[in-house]
């Protein structure tokens, strides 16, 4: 039986409700594969309003993000027990964006799993490399710190999401040869350092309808994490029409 693709919108810090409405109600009318989960982040004040939009779909809800308690005196967060109670089956944790705009230590992001799984709410979680560490040959000894740091031992299923930093939103994409050396290379360092032997792995950086196909072709992943195409109604339609 065929494995299911992960195809993850996230929107960032993008669409107005009425835009967010439009899209969701094109991404309704389609009609695609069962093996595709179709996951929908959007930014927070969102989230209740997709909720009610996607019922009766095969759309599935994630949050962008979550703070790593469940309450407390921590001003403009938001907890993971309101994203569970606003339909959100999935957390994007450790994106690139939050690590930079918002000072994130993989220690964060490790309390943020941890927070996540008491919830029942699953992380998609995001390492990815520098150009300069790309440049300088260190990026995997980069994601492995990321992954040893970040990553509770002896974890049921695992999303991991590749997203190096340098192709987010830039139209760079790494050749397949570097992906897929980075996916080997997390799997195996996974199942050595963490016992962890389910991990589902996603590619995201300047995704689009043209490239995806090939990435998950030849690249064998999981499926993707999509910024800037998850915005545009005829991109995303195209990708999850796919035949996977
Ligand atoms: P783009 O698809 O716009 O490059 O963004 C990728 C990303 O950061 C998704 O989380």
């Amino acid at each position: 039986m065929a494995q299911n693709t992960l195809i993850v919108s996230n929107w960032k810090m993008n669409l107005n409700l009425i835009s967010a409405k439009k899209l969701i109600s094109k991404l309704k009318a389609l009609k695609i594969s069962k093996n595709i989960k179709n996951i929908v982040c959007p930014q927070y004040l969102l989230i209740p309003h997709v909720k009610d939009l996607i019922k009766s779909s095969q759309i599935l809800l994630g949050a962008q993000d979550c703070h790593f308690e469940e309450k407390g005196p921590y001003t403009g967060d938001s907890s993971i027990v309101l994203i569970k109670e606003f339909g959100c089956k999935y957390v994007i944790v450790g994106h690139s964006e939050r690590r930079a705009f918002h000072k994130e230590e993989n220690l964060h992001i490790r309390n943020k799993i941890d927070i996540a799984i008491k919830n029942s709410v699953i992380p998609i979680v995001c390492v990815g490399e520098s150009y300069l560490l790309r440049q300088k040959g260190s990026y995997l000894k980069f994601i492995f710190k990321q992954l040893d740091e970040c990553i509770p031992k002896k974890m049921g299923q695992l999303i991991v999401a590749y997203e190096p930093i340098w192709s987010i939103g830039t139209g760079l994409v790494p050749s397949v040869d570097d992906i897929i050396e980075v996916k080997e290379s997390c799997k195996g360092f996974l199942k050595k350092n963490k016992k962890i032997e389910d991990i589902k792995f996603l590619y995201g950086g300047s995704v689009n309808s043209k490239n995806f196909f090939e990435i998950r072709e030849k690249c064998k992943v999981d499926g993707a994490l999509i910024g800037g195409a998850s915005l545009l109604e005829k991109e995303i339609s195209n990708i999850l029409k796919g035949d996977f």
